[in-house]
Formats: structure tokens, sequence, C-alpha cells
């Protein structure tokens, strides 16, 4: 087993090594000056069984490419098998057509990965399950909930806790959180009565006097979830806090979170953490390092996966 990481989230591959007692290939993934990608692996990799840690996060398109060219690169040095470990796969928004002659380039991303060269794929949170599907080839879906239940046993034992779908769309990822932990479920309905009229918040449940954990595949804007925390303590919640997998936080996020009402927004460190993000007083990262190292050696020894998570 090696690993070789690109230079998305060094931080999170670094703390993947750690956990597997494993030092990173050599390689050297530098840009040239018109910005392409050029990678060079420097120590041997013949029948090697290689892992390539790469979030395709922001500047996704560039991080994509890195991945791309890694993937390639090992191919043509006879790696034996190649894993693209992606904590956070980008684009995977784009799941579907949302309208006429419009792409799904969750589907093209997975075909560029593929023809690279990747043998696997082991990735976190799928923003939809059946992407597994979009790969011709072996994936792992890693779930982080596992993560964020031991957090919220250290941190908020014994409060009366009520896990909350931010939208109808999160349903079974809420209710799966909330059978873990043992606690009740409620759903954001956001509904738009009228064309051009604003977007209504109904509950479904009763929260009144409970404190709530939003639960969520992704924080981009943080609309969602400081509309969602609005809503919630206006009907009554005691305080709300969100535990999200990927801190996408682009534009204004991280402000607006810091100026909402959530008590806290756990994050994971799929992706990496920029400085304002580090600093804000109301967002905590978890890590899934040992998550990711543990099922890397797993895959490696062809144990089972799933079974991390029974
Ligand atoms: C939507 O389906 C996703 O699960 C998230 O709720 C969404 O991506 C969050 O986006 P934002 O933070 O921009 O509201």
């Amino acid at each position: 087993m090696k690993l070789l990481a690109g230079n998305s989230n060094r931080a999170l591959a670094e703390a993947i090594g750690q956990h597997l007692k494993l030092s990173f290939t050599k390689a050297s993934v530098r840009r040239f000056a018109d910005n392409e990608v050029f990678v060079e692996i420097q120590e041997n990799v013949r029948g090697e069984d290689m892992f390539v840690i790469q979030s395709t996060s922001f500047p996704a398109n560039d991080n994509l490419m890195e991945l791309l060219v890694i993937i390639d690169a090992l191919r043509r040095s006879s790696a034996r098998r190649i894993t693209a470990v992606l904590p956070y796969f980008g684009y995977a928004r784009q799941d579907r057509k949302p309208g006429p002659r419009t792409p799904i380039s969750a589907k093209l991303v997975a075909n560029l990965i593929t023809e690279a060269g990747a043998n696997r794929v082991l990735t976190v949170d799928l923003h939809a399950g059946q992407i597994q599907g979009f790969f011709d080839i072996p994936t792992d879906n890693l779930y982080a909930q596992p993560v964020m239940v031991k957090d919220i046993i250290d941190y908020l034992d014994g409060e009366d806790l009520m896990v909350i779908s931010p939208d109808v769309g999160g349903v079974v990822r809420a209710r799966a959180l909330a059978k873990r932990i043992n606690a009740d479920l409620a759903i954001v309905d956001k509904r738009r009565e009228r064309a051009g009229e604003s977007e209504v918040m109904n509950i479904i449940g009763d929260v009144t006097g409970r404190t709530c954990l939003l639960v969520d595949d992704i924080v981009d804007s943080g609309g969602t979830l400081c509309n969602a925390a609005d809503a919630l303590l206006q009907k009554g919640a005691k305080a709300v806090y969100a535990y999200v997998t990927h801190g996408v936080l682009s534009g204004g996020a991280v402000a607006r979170i810091r100026d909402s009402k959530l008590k806290s927004v756990v994050i994971t460190d799929s992706i990496a953490a920029t400085d304002e993000i580090a600093k804000c007083k109301n967002i905590r990262r978890i890590s899934i390092a040992p998550l990711l190292g543990e099922a890397i050696e797993r895959i490696s020894h062809e144990k089972s996966v799933s079974s991390l998570f029974d």
C-alpha cells in the first residue's frame, strides 16, 4: 500500500498518513507557467496498491485536473491498482438534468476519473447515494455519521435532542442519525406557495423546548442552515446546532454563519479550511482521517468496508 496526495487537502492527507503510519510516495505535483498541471512520481511504484488522496473542492477544476494527471502518471508507471480517495466529491450536486439541454456533470466527472485509470473510488457522504452507480468501478461511500455521533455524545450528552432534516431531500440521512442517537426527528419543509412569493418554512414535528441538531451533507452558502435555524427558533426550539459533512462554505458563508443564531456548525475536514473558517467562533471541525485511514487499510487487505459501520 502506498499513499500519494494532491495539493487540495494536505492536512487531511497527512493525518491519514499518520493514522496508517505511512509516509507519502515521493512525487512532485506542480504547475507550468501557464498553469498546466505537471506530475512526476519520484520513486518506483510498479506493482503497488496506490491510494491517491484529493478532494475536488475549490478550486474544483484545478483540483480535479491534478487528480486526473496524478492517476495517469501512476497508470503509466505500472501501479497495480489505483484508488481515487475523494474525501469530498465536487460536482456531485450536478447529478441530474435540472432542465432541458443541461449536463449531468457528476457523471462526466465520474467518467473522467475512470478513464484516467482509477480502478476504485473511496469517498465520503456522496450528495446522493446513487452517484455510486455513476462509476463503473467499485466505489465505497463512507458515512461521517459515526464521527458525528461521537462528537454529539462528547458535547451534547444529556440534552433533549431532536434531529432535523433541513429539507425534504435529507430525511433519510437525518432519520439514520436520529436512530443512531435515539432521538426524535423533525423536517423543515420549504414551500413557495405562489411564483414570486417568498419561501415559507413549515416545521413537521413539535420542536418546542428541544435542542435541535440540523444534519446535512453540504453547507455551501449557509442559507439552508441559517434559515432553518431561524424557523426552528421561531417555533420554540431551545437551541440549534448543525452537523454537516462537507464545509464548502463559499462566498459570504462564514460571515453568515458567524452572524446567525446557530450555536455551532460542526463540519469535517473533508475540505481544507481557510483561515476565516479556522477563526470562526461557531464553526468547529472534526476529523475523518481515522475513518478514511481505516477504510484504506481494509481495501488494501481485501477486508469488508461496510462492517466499519455495523
Ligand atoms: C442540498 O440538497 C444540500 O444537501 C445542501 O442542503 C445544500 O447544498 C446547502 O447549500 P447552501 O448552504 O448554499 O444553502
